[in-house]
């Protein structure tokens, strides 16, 4: 009934739930007080033995307890409380540092609705596996004995008959633990289905309304909440008739234990104020474990859902990693080979990029330039061959070092919502509003934002209110502010306007003292090279300057030759409907 593995991932918890724990059981002992001054006074009462002086002074005392009883409840609920916060920061923190060291190969274990929801409601789940349920546990189990031992040495029977019926509650529950755990294991399917659905949805229903294919995806959406709506009728519906089951339990046992109190009253083996304090006690020997009960329920989902986190979190990641890293050196691909899915991708690829060159990688559409890009900065591991910077193999760098001194410009940087100036701060928080305007200059977009709010600009979510060519500027300014050593542009040009085009191409050709790789479909861009490696499906077809590579009247030329008479044409199309 306890996650092990649950327990072992957080070592710092069990301080504050054998405090918690601790804390319940004293108000417990000041609940059995209370009910021995209540029974007392109902006795008395009864008899018509109290003085007025002995009711007040009872009434104190009374008053007293329950605010005791109260005090160690709210300290009880302050150390769940902060089991809670602990739980949830060290989960999501565990969960983000794995994202970041598994990086893109993370979707082929789990789609990223899983994530998004395991990291959300299944961490607020697991909170109160922690929190309530595991220190509910012990307490459902100190609370019968202690109670158990408080009545023995007034009527052992009753006492025994309670504390025997106690494990049935425990019991129901294990019974339909495991029916639970497969149902519920299908309800989290189900779940994450329907948000992976959702988010995609979501994402392109531009898209689905442009192709007016919305409606399709909607009733395919509907099948899904529908599936949805069942299982989660199914869990409720276990879930309620396992709560009724157990108050059967419950109330029944406390009943019986009254009943057995009452005989023995009758027997006169104990006297009225004994009676009236087993009576009031024999409830409290159920409670307890009835609520572990209810909790229990919802502790399943978060153990189902932690079945998911821990999927996550044990898959396996390097981290012997050597912290020590140069990257004033040639980067270089020896027989390097990468398979998706048995496919051969990347087929022997070996090539030389010299430091502080401008080297281009070109090819048609899908020949594995971006694999290549994704292998360097180690996004990707190739099997076969080895990566080399500066001597050293990619695969064993520290990826926070890949990161500081690699910066990739790919064609849809990502543009926050922020303003100009915190979407700069991004790549560069120490940088004054001096450096931030020169790096804007560079990319051409100071003119721009002048006119607007300067560096107060606001940008909108997914930088909504730029052009696709400002977003790229803009993606490149960032770029330029994290001031790398080795800069990787992959179509950082594509699908933007000639302005935006000539703008970001004059800055990568500028950067003299950085190793910089640009994978570029348009030809035009990568004339000015050192060195150009020209992809065929996954191979090096040819490699050399723009000018050997026309003159081996190859790929790289007919490439060249048909995107040159493809923009003439359209050149001459221009000017011809001009005049
Ligand atoms: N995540 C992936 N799973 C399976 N195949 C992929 C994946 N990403 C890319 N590919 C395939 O790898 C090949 C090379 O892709 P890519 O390197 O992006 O090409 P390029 O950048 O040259 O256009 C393509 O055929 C593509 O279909
Ligand atoms: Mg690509």
């Amino acid at each position: 009934m306890i996650d092990k593995r649950l327990l072992k991932a957080m070592p710092m918890t069990k301080k504050y739930i054998a405090l918690n724990v601790f804390l319940q059981w004293l108000s417990l002992l000041c609940n059995i007080l209370i009910m021995s001054v209540i029974a007392k006074l109902i006795s008395k009462i009864f008899l018509a033995a109290i003085s007025e002086r002995e009711l007040l002074s009872d009434a104190i005392l009374l008053v007293f307890l329950i605010a005791l009883r109260s005090l160690f409840s709210l300290l009880a609920a302050k150390a769940s409380f902060k089991t809670t916060t602990l739980i949830k920061l060290r989960f999501r923190k565990l969960i983000f540092e794995k994202l970041f060291k598994i990086k893109d190969n993370y979707l082929q274990f789990l789609s990223s609705g899983e994530i998004t929801q395991v990291t959300s409601e299944g961490v607020d789940q697991l909170e109160i596996y922690f929190a309530s349920y595991i220190p509910q546990f012990f307490y459902a189990m100190l609370a019968p004995i202690t109670l158990f031992l408080t009545i023995l040495p007034l009527d052992a029977l009753t006492a025994l008959v309670l504390f025997i019926c106690v494990p049935l509650i425990p019991m129901t529950i294990i019974m339909i633990q495991k029916w639970a755990k497969r149902l519920l294991s299908k309800y989290w399917d189900q779940y994450t289905k329907l948000g992976d659905t959702f988010l995609e949805d979501l994402e392109g229903l531009t898209t689905l309304k442009l192709y007016e294919a919305d409606k399709d995806y909607q009733k395919k959406m509907d099948i899904e909440a529908e599936n949805f709506r069942k299982i989660t009728m199914k869990v409720l519906t276990m879930q309620l008739n396992s709560i009724s089951i157990m108050d059967l339990v419950a109330y029944g046992g406390a009943a019986l234990g009254i009943v057995l109190a009452l005989a023995a009253f009758n027997n006169q083996t104990i006297d009225l104020n004994e009676t009236i304090f087993i009576i009031l006690l024999s409830a409290d020997f159920f409670l307890p474990m009835r609520l572990l009960g209810s909790f229990f329920h919802i502790a399943m989902n978060g153990m189902a859902a932690s079945d998911k986190m821990f999927k996550l979190l044990e898959l396996e990641v390097k981290d012997n990693y050597s912290d020590k890293f140069d990257p004033n050196g040639d980067i270089e691909l020896d027989h390097v080979s990468f398979n998706y899915d048995q496919r051969p991708i990347i087929d022997d690829v070996s090539i030389k990029i010299r430091k502080n060159t401008l080297t281009s990688i070109v090819g048609p559409s899908g020949s594995g330039k971006s694999t290549i890009a994704n292998l360097i900065i180690a996004n990707l591991e190739a099997r076969i061959g080895k990566i080399m910077i500066n001597g050293q193999d990619v695969r064993s760098i520290d990826p926070t070092l890949i990161n500081r001194h690699l910066t990739y410009v790919g064609a849809d940087a990502y543009i926050f919502k922020a303003s100009l100036r915190e979407e700069l701060a991004i790549a560069d928080q120490s940088a004054d509003d001096q450096k931030l305007w020169s790096v804007l200059e560079k990319v051409k977009l100071a003119r721009y934002f002048e006119n607007l709010n300067g560096l107060d600009t606001k940008i909108l979510e997914g930088g909504k209110n730029l052009s696709l060519g400002q977003r790229q500027r803009l993606a490149l300014a960032r770029a330029l502010l994290h001031d790398s050593k080795i800069y990787i542009f992959d179509e950082a040009t594509s699908n933007i306007d000639m302005e935006s085009e000539e703008a970001i191409m004059e800055v990568v050709r500028s950067l003299r003292d950085k190793t910089v790789i640009l994978i570029s479909h348009r030809l035009a861009n990568v004339v000015s090279s050192d060195m150009i490696y020209c992809l065929e499906r996954g191979r090096v077809k040819e490699e050399g300057t723009h000018k050997e590579l026309l003159e081996k009247t190859g790929l790289y030329r007919s490439l060249f030759l048909q995107q040159h008479a493809y923009e003439d044409f359209m050149m001459e199309d221009l000017y011809e409907r001009a005049v």
